[in-house]
Order: structure tokens, then sequence, then C-alpha cells
């Protein structure tokens, strides 16, 4: 397999400069799998994160030939003869090599809250219940891994920092949804900005890029059309 990635270090300025790796390997090895033997055998300054190499902890999301993915989940013999390009998550100040900061990303989801809001005592003794079937309405969106991955697609983001992006939208989604939350007013109230649920233009790349097949731009149309129904109903103040 042969390699070229995009090497850069934290706050350097000038231009990043691309290497070029040779490493051998089983056809259902990983991309994942070809970095780790790249920086073990041939250069440990190679810098980028993984975790738990399964798709689980979202940690080494980054641009695979121009696509964002995640390197655990993509299979070498799917490139095989082709130079495969390897480039940190557009859209992120590069920390080093294919490392980027995230932490503007994590300060979005923590904008919207992304916990339970329940104020009212369940009765003594009791959780906080929820039937099967309204569970059911968040079950894609609970399988957010925060990788990314989405919001380094978005070509909205991509324009406009300041727009929330897709991951921030499906947690919000995911506690809109969830019958138990009692804070959906000032949810809505939050998700009907330009800079939120409207900044969405249906682009759909979130969508095809999501390495959990999350539905996301369908999930950010449904909370759109939650802000016009509270919205139409006079329940709110104003639309947009
Ligand atoms: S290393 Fe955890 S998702 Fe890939």
């Amino acid at each position: 397999m042969s390699f070229r990635i995009r090497r850069q270090e934290a706050r350097e300025p000038g231009p990043p400069r691309f290497d070029s790796y040779r490493v051998s390997a089983a056809p259902n090895e990983r991309i994942l799998d070809c970095l780790n033997r790249i920086r073990w055998d041939q250069d440990p300054t190679l810098a980028y994160r993984m975790s738990c190499a399964h798709g689980v902890c979202g940690s080494d999301a980054m641009r695979i030939n121009g696509v964002c993915a995640l390197a655990c989940q993509k299979l070498a013999k799917d490139y095989a003869g082709t130079e495969i390009l390897l480039e940190p998550l557009p859209g992120f100040a590069v920390q080093k090599d294919l490392m980027v900061d995230l932490q503007p990303f994590f300060d979005k989801v923590s904008f919207i809250k992304p916990y339970l809001q329940a104020m009212t005592v369940p009765p003594s003794g009791r959780e906080r219940t929820q039937s099967a079937e309204d569970q059911k309405v968040l079950d894609k969106a609970l399988r957010c891994i925060l990788c990314a991955c989405c919001v380094a697609s978005c070509p909205v983001y991509e324009e406009d920092h300041a727009f929330l992006g897709p991951a921030s939208l499906v947690w919000a989604f995911r506690f809109l949804f969830d019958t138990r939350d009692e804070a959906r007013m000032e949810r809505l109230v939050q998700l009907n900005s330009p800079k939120a649920a409207w900044g969405c233009r249906n682009h759909f790349n979130c969508t095809r890029v999501c390495p959990k097949e999350i539905p996301v731009t369908r999930s950010i149309n449904m909370i759109k059309r939650e802000i016009q129904k509270y919205f139409e109903e006079g329940k709110g103040q104003e639309l947009k």
C-alpha cells in the first residue's frame, strides 16, 4: 500500500509537506493498521489519534482520499492499487500531522446542553421511564460518537464556523425528541436561528460520511418542522 500523508507541526508557518510511505497490508487490515505500522516501523514522529480501533470512540477521524472517515473502518483492500492520501479533518486547526484541535467542536455540542433536563421529581424510587416506541425515535441519533466527520464535511460550516454544525444538531434532536426531557421550549428557541437548525441547506454531506449511518440531515429537518409547528401554534415569538 502506498500512502501520501500531510505533515505539519503545530502553529508552524508555511505550507504543509507531504511524506510518502509504503507498507504491506493484508486485504482485511484497516487504514489504521497501516498507519500504526508506519509509525512503529518507519516514522515514530507521525501523529494521529486512535483509541478503540473499532469505530466506537471516534478519535481517528481524518480525510482519506478526500472523504472524511474513521481510519479504523476503512479496509486496505478497498484502496488497492491506488495511492492513499491522508489529511487531517478540514475546518479545524492542525495540532500536528493528522491531529486537529476539536475544542471548538466540543464547545458547540456543549452549547446545546446535551443532557436530559428534567425537573419534575419522578415517583419515589422510580426511574424516568420511556416506552420502546418513543425510544425508537432516538435510536439512530444515539449512535453519534462525536467523530466530527459530519462537521468537517459540511459546506455551511466550511463557509461559516459560527454555524452550530450537524453533530450538535443531532444531539439537539436526541434531546428535543426525548419524551422525558422538559426543556423543549428552551431548546426550540435556541435552535430557531440561522446559525442553528436554519443554517442547514440540505447538502446531505453529513449523512453520506457519518460512520454510524445516522440520518443526520433528516434529523435536522425534523427539528425544523418542530420549530415551525411550535411557532405556528403561537407559543413562540418569531420564526427565523
Ligand atoms: S479508533 Fe476509535 S473509532 Fe476508530
